[in-house]
C-alpha cells in the first residue's frame, strides 16, 4: 500500500514536473532569467493567477523550469513548444481548462466546459483568413497576466468586457467579412441604456454583453439555444430582475418576471410558443434598455397592435394623457401584467378603468361616453343573445334558416371590431361599428322569427287541410250511404 502511494506521488510529479512552480531552493529558472532581461511576458507574470497556483513559464510553454542553462531549459526534446499560435493557443489552455482531473490536482473547483461551449458556440467557427478559430482563448482573457475573472483588471470583468467584445462587434471593416448584416451598433445603444449609463459610472452590476450573451456559449441571436432568443429572454433579464436580493440597492420594483410569465402576453410565449407575442426586449430593446417613456408607449406596442395605437393617438386622449404624463396605454392595460382585455373594464361602474378618473363630478363628458360605449355594447350583447334564441327555436322545429345564422357571424365581427374601435374614444365612431352590428343581429332576428312563424303556419294549415279532406270523406261517404238507401 505504501509502495503504490509512492508511486502514485512519483508519477504525479514526474507527470507534471515542469508545471511546477520551483521552490525557493529550486527557483523557477524560466521566469528568473526572464525577468532579468526585463521582458513584458514575465513583468505581466508576476501577478497572474497561474504563477499564485504554483505554475510555471514552463507550465504553458513546455521546457524545465530547473535549469539555469537557457538551451537546457528551452530544449524542444524535452517539450519545450517555443511560441504558440492560432488553435495551439487554446488547446493548450484546454489542456488544464478542459480535463477536470488535472484542475483538481491545483485545488481548482471551477467548471471545466469553457472549450466545449467555446467550440459549439458562433466564435467557435473557423476565421475567414489562417484557417484557424475567430478567437482564442487569449483573445477574451490575455495571454501573460492573467487574472481572475472577478478581478477589475480583468478584461472579462463586467467593466471592462464591453471593450473587450467591442473590439471586434463594433468594428464594421471585421464583422462585415463575416456577415454584412449584422449590426454594429451595439456599443453605441449599449451606451444609451440605463445598463450602460450605470456601467459608466463604475457600477458592474447592470447588464454587460456577457450577463445576456454569456461568455462561452455564444450562439447567433436567432438559435433556439441563445440566452437572448425571445423564450428565452426573459429568464436572462430575471437572473437579475426577479432576484430582490441583487437588486437591493436600487429603488426598482422586481416582480416583472413573475408577472409577466402571467400575463397574456408570456403565456403565449412561454407556453403556447407564439413567437409573435413580446418578450422583454421587444418592449424594452436589445441593447437600448430602458423603460418607454410615457410619452412613447403606444409606438411600443403600436409595432404590433398598430390599429389600436393609430386610434389611440388620433383620440382625445393623446393629447389629455400626455399633458398629464398619464402612460399611454399602460394607464388602462398595465406593462408587465397586462390581461385579456374584457368588457368590464368599460363603464362608469367601480371596475371600469373609465371610473378612475371620469366621474358625474370630474371629466363629466368622458362619463357620459364611457357610459354611453358600454350601453352600445350591452345592447348589442343582448341583441346577439337574442337572435341566437329565436335561431337555435327555429332550428328544432326543423326550419331551414341557413343563411341567417351564417350572418350573425358578422355580429360577432362587428363586436371584436368595438373592441379595438373603442380606443377612439369617440362616441359617433364607436356607434357606427355597433350599429352595423345591430343591423345584422335585427335582421337575423327578423328572418329566424319568420321562420317560426311560418313553422305555425304551416301547423295550422296541416290541420286545416285535414279537417276538410276528413270533412268532405264523411260527407261523401254519407253521400254514397244515402244513394245506395234509395
Ligand atoms: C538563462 C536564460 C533563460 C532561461 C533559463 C529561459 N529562457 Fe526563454 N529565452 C531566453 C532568451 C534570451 C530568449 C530570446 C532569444 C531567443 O529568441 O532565442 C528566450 C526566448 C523565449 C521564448 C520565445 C521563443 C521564441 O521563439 O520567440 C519563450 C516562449 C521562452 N523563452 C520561454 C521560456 C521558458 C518556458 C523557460 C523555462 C522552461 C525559459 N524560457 C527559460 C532566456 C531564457
Ligand atoms: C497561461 C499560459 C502562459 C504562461 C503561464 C506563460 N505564457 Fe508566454 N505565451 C502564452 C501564449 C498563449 C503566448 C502566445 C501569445 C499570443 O499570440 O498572444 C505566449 C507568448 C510568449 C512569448 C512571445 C510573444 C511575446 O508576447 O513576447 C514569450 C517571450 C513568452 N510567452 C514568454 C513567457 C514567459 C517568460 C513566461 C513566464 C514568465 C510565460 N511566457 C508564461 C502563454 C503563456
Ligand atoms: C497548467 C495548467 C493550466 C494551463 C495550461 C492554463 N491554466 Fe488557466 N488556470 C489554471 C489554474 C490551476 C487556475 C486557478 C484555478 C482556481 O483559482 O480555481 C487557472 C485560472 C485561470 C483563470 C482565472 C479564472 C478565475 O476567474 O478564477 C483564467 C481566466 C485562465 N486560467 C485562463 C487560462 C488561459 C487563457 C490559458 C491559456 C493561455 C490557461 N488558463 C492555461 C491552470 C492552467
Ligand atoms: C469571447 C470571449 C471569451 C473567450 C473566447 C473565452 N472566454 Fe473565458 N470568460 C469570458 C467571460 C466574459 C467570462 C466571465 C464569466 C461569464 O460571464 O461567463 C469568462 C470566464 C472564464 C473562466 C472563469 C470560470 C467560468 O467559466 O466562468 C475561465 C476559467 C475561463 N473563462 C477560461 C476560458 C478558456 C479556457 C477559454 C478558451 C477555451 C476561454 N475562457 C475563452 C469570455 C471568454
Ligand atoms: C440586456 C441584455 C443585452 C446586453 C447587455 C447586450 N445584448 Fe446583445 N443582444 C441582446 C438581445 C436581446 C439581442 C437580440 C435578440 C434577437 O434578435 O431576438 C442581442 C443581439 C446581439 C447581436 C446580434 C446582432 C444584433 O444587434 O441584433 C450581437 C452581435 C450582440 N447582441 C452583441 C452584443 C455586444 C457586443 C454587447 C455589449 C456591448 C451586447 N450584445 C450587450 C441582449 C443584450
Ligand atoms: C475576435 C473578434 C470577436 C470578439 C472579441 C468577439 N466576437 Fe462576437 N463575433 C465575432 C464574429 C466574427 C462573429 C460571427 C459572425 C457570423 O459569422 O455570423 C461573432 C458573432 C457573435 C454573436 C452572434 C451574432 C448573430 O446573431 O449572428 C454574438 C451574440 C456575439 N458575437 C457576441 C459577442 C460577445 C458578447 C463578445 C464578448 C464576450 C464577443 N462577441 C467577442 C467576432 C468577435
Ligand atoms: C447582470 C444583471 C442584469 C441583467 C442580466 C439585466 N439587467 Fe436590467 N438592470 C440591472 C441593473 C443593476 C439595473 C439598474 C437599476 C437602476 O438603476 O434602477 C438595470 C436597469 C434596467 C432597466 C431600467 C430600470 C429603471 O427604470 O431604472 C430596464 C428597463 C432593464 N434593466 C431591463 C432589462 C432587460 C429587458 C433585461 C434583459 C434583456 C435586463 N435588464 C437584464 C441589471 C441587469
Ligand atoms: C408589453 C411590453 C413590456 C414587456 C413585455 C416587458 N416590459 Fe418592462 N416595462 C414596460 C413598460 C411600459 C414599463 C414602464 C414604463 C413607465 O411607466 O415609465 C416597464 C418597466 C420596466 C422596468 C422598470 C421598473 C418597473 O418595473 O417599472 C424594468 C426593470 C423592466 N420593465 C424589466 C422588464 C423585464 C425583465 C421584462 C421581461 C420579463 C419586461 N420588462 C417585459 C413594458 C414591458
Ligand atoms: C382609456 C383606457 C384605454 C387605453 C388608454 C387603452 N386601452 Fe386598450 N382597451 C381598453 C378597453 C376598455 C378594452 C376592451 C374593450 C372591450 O372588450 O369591449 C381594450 C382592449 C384592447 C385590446 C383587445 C382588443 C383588440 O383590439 O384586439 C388591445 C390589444 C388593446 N386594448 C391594446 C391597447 C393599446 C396598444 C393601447 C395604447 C395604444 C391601448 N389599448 C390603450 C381601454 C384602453
Ligand atoms: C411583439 C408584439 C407585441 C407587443 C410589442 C405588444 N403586444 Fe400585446 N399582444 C401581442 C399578441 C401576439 C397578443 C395575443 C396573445 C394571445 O392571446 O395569445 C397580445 C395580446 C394583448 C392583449 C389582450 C388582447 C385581447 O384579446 O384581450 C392586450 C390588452 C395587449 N396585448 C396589450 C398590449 C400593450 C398595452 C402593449 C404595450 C405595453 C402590448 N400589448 C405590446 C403582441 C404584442
Ligand atoms: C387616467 C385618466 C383617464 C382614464 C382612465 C380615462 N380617461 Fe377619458 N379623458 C381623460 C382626460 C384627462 C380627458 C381630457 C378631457 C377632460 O379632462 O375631460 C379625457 C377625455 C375623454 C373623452 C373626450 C371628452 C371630451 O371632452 O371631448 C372621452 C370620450 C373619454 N375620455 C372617454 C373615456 C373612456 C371611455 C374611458 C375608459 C375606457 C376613459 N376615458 C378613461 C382621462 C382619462
Amino acid at each position: 500500500m505504501k509502495y503504490g502511494t509512492k508511486i502514485l506521488t512519483a508519477f504525479f510529479f514526474l507527470s507534471i514536473p515542469c508545471a511546477i512552480a520551483a521552490s525557493p531552493k529550486n527557483p523557477d529558472q524560466c521566469f528568473v532569467c526572464h525577468e532579468g532581461m526585463g521582458d513584458k511576458p514575465s513583468s505581466l507574470y508576476k501577478s497572474d493567477v497561474h504563477k499564485l497556483n504554483g505554475i510555471s513559464c514552463s507550465g504553458c510553454h513546455g521546457g524545465d523550469a530547473s535549469k539555469e542553462d537557457q538551451d537546457d531549459a528551452m530544449k524542444k526534446s524535452i517539450g519545450f513548444i517555443g511560441v504558440p499560435h492560432g488553435d495551439e493557443i487554446s488547446t493548450l489552455c484546454g489542456s488544464c481548462h478542459a480535463d477536470s482531473v488535472k484542475m483538481r490536482q491545483y485545488n481548482s473547483k471551477l467548471p471545466t466546459h469553457q472549450m466545449n461551449l467555446l467550440a459549439a458556440s458562433v466564435h467557435g467557427k473557423n476565421a475567414i483568413k489562417g484557417g484557424q478559430h475567430i478567437v482564442q482563448c487569449t483573445t477574451c482573457h490575455n495571454s501573460h497576466g492573467i487574472v481572475s475573472v472577478k478581478n477589475p483588471k480583468s478584461p472579462v470583468h463586467p467593466l471592462r468586457v464591453t471593450q473587450t467584445c467591442t473590439q471586434c462587434h463594433a468594428n464594421a471593416a471585421y464583422m462585415r467579412l463575416y456577415n454584412p448584416s449584422l449590426p454594429v451598433d451595439q456599443l453605441d445603444k449599449y451606451r444609451t441604456s440605463v445598463h450602460g449609463l450605470r456601467n459608466a459610472q463604475g457600477d458592474a452590476k447592470a447588464a454587460v454583453c456577457s450577463s445576456c450573451h454569456s461568455g462561452h456559449d455564444i450562439q447567433p441571436a436567432g438559435s433556439a439555444k441563445s440566452h437572448v432568443n425571445a423564450a428565452n429572454i426573459p429568464e436572462t433579464c430575471a437572473k437579475c430582475h426577479a432576484s430582490a436580493d441583487y437588486m437591493k440597492e436600487y429603488k426598482i420594483p422586481t416582480d416583472q418576471y413573475e408577472k409577466f410569465t402571467k400575463s397574456v402576453h408570456g403565456v403565449a410565449l412561454l407556453q403556447k410558443h407564439d413567437l409573435s407575442a413580446p418578450a422583454c426586449n421587444d418592449c424594452h430593446g436589445n441593447h437600448g434598455a430602458v423603460p418607454p417613456g410615457v410619452e412613447s408607449i403606444s409606438k411600443v406596442c403600436g409595432s404590433c397592435h398598430a390599429l389600436n395605437a393609430d386610434l389611440f393617438s388620433a383620440s382625445p386622449h393623446k393629447k389629455a394623457f400626455d399633458e398629464n404624463k398619464f402612460p399611454e396605454c399602460e394607464t388602462c392595460h398595465g406593462n408587465h401584467g397586462i390581461m385579456t382585455a374584457t368588457v368590464t373594464m368599460l363603464g362608469v361602474d367601480s371596475t371600469a378603468v373609465c371610473s378612475k378618473c371620469h366621474t358625474e363630478q370630474k371629466s363629466v363628458k368622458g362619463y357620459r361616453v364611457a357610459q354611453e360605449m358600454r350601453l352600445l355594447i350591452d345592447s348589442l350583447t343582448n341583441d346577439q343573445k337574442r337572435a341566437l334564441g329565436i335561431v337555435e327555436e327555429a332550428e328544432q322545429k326543423g326550419m331551414e334558416i341557413g343563411e341567417a345564422k351564417f350572418k350573425l357571424r358578422d355580429a360577432h365581427q362587428a363586436r371584436l371590431e368595438s373592441r379595438t374601435m373603442v380606443h377612439s374614444f369617440n362616441k359617433e365612431k364607436f356607434d357606427e361599428v355597433i350599429a352595423k352590428g345591430l343591423n345584422v343581429t335585427s335582421f337575423v332576428a327578423l328572418e329566424a322569427q319568420r321562420a317560426v312563424e311560418e313553422y305555425f303556419f304551416r301547423r295550422w294549415g296541416l290541420g286545416i287541410a285535414t279537417l276538410i279532406i276528413t270533412i268532405l270523406a264523411v260527407s261523401l261517404y254519407a253521400y254514397i250511404r244515402r244513394l245506395e238507401n234509395k
